[in-house]
């Protein structure tokens, strides 16, 4: 095991100056184009210069169209509401590099579609080792239990009515797989910011604190130090959570997601959410918690979940999703029809807390200006950035760089892999390049 608190960028003065134009160039001229037209063509989306039309005849300007010379439909058409048709595009998606084995699988978040923060249900991303269940509520228990009778004095079952009886809270959060731009450590590079990035979304949970519980339950927080969580599913899904993180408040047995019950592909009718924390421990369609006295090691911390290091030791029990961000607009496979002005606009997150400032540079890295950030900036949760810029029509490399309330920077590739090398799944956070040429595509590059 080897110690994993410090992680390259970490109280580092932010990087800057370290690569010339030229370098930048020469990285920025080769490979992967080749990936990007075979395989963005779903994902693309244009950006569209503003333009008068009225001066030109616009019939759009100029006669009424059917919607406001016709009557509309009227309410409850559609019971549940759904996103305009014109929107279709709007969608999840499967890698088509990524093998799906019986239910095992992922589906990406649309980042280059979204505004704001939140993702919406029905576009958070899926990681399910064996698939996804609609599980009846009322049939649904939650068993707290302690490893010994000492640790928890009285172990209960709860069903969701006794749960949601609970004073329950809501907090904006995200949560990001630690495989999440695991495609890239290999300088494999996915085409577009949705396959580079998407397993990561952002959505505002409600439920109970598992504090509340383990009390509930007479837990002994002296020598009961650790919390086994347990989904009901077929993947025998189990993650340690070390207890400091319960007795902070954080930790949510939650059955709220975006002001409904939560969608069954993310775990309904609960899961855990374990704020800051790589997506693997918001154990889903969870059904038991033991308090232990020491980690379980279980077969999805031990074996998955970690990275080879180039000295050949692993690193291990990693837990904390380090701070990172990433443009989602322009992003790979789209094109920027003209010069002008392009809001450039991105997410910024840190499994450590706020995130404080978010740097875009313009020229792969040489030069660097401090983009705008949504507020109000809440804990653990994504953070909207945006910065001017007008784009001349020459090449250019866009990049954001994210600090957080900690002091920690995000690193380049060549410092992620100085530390970590090249052989990790997980944990990427490095700082994402995307290459901008004459035509205005976009493109998926590394600098180092
Ligand atoms: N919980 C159970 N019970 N089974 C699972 O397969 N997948 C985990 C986690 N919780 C999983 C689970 C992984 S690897 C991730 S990244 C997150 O759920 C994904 O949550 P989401 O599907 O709601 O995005």
């Amino acid at each position: 095991m080897v110690d994993i608190t410090r992680q390259p960028g970490r109280l580092r003065p932010a990087p800057e100056n370290f690569l010339s134009e030229e370098q930048v160039r020469a990285v920025a001229a080769g490979r992967r184009d080749f990936l990007r037209r075979s395989l963005l063509a779903a994902g693309a989306t244009l950006t569209v210069p503003m333009a008068a039309r009225a001066s030109e005849g616009d019939s759009n300007i100029l006669q009424n169209p059917e919607w406001t010379t016709t009557l509309g439909q009227p309410v409850a058409t559609r019971p549940y509401g759904l996103p305009s048709k014109f929107e279709s595009n709007v969608i999840r998606r499967e890698s088509p590099g990524l093998a799906r084995v019986g239910g095992a699988s992922v589906s990406f978040t649309p980042l280059q579609s979204m505004f704001g923060i939140i993702t919406p249900s029905g576009l958070h991303f899926e990681r399910h080792h064996q698939g996804w269940h609609d599980i009846d509520p009322a049939r649904h228990r939650l068993m707290v239990n302690g490893s010994d009778d000492s640790l928890l004095k009285k172990p209960k079952v709860y069903t969701m009515d006794d749960l949601m009886r609970l004073p329950s809270v809501s907090r904006i959060h995200f949560v990001e797989c630690g495989a999440n731009t695991g495609l890239e450590w290999g300088n494999v590079a996915v085409p577009t910011v949705q396959y580079t990035h998407g397993m990561l979304s952002c959505s505002e949970f409600s439920g109970v604190p598992l504090k509340v519980l383990l009390e509930d339950c007479g837990v002994d927080y002296k020598r009961g130090r650790y919390v086994l969580a347990e989904g009901a599913d077929g993947s025998s899904m189990t993650r340690t959570i070390p207890m400091e993180m319960v007795e902070n408040g954080e930790v949510m047995v939650a059955w709220g997601q975006n002001g409904e019950m939560l969608r069954p592909e993310n775990g309904y009718p609960l899961r855990l959410v374990v704020p800051g924390v790589q997506g693997v421990s918001w154990v889903k369609w969870l059904r038991r918690i033991e308090v232990g006295d020491k980690p379980y090691a279980t077969k999805d911390e031990a074996v998955h979940y970690i990275d080879l290091l180039p000295s050949g030791l692993h690193r291990q029990y990693s837990s904390i999703q380090e701070c990172k961000s990433v443009i989602a607009t322009p992003s790979g496979g789209q094109t920027l029809l003209a010069k002008g002005f392009y809001n450039v606009s991105g997410l910024a997150w840190s499994g450590r807390g706020k995130i404080k400032q978010v740097d875009v540079s313009a020229d792969g890295g040489i030069n660097w200006r401090t983009a705008r950030l949504e507020g109000p900036v809440q804990n653990k949760a994504l953070t909207r950035f945006n910065i001017d810029w007008v784009w001349d029509g020459k090449p250019a490399i866009l990049q954001s760089r994210a600090i957080d309330e900690t002091g920690y920077v995000q690193p380049t590739y060549g410092q992620l892999r100085a530390v970590r090398g090249t052989k990790s799944i997980y944990h990427n956070n490095a700082i994402q390049s995307w290459k901008i040429v004459e035509s205005g595509e976009v493109s998926n590059v590394q600098v180092l």
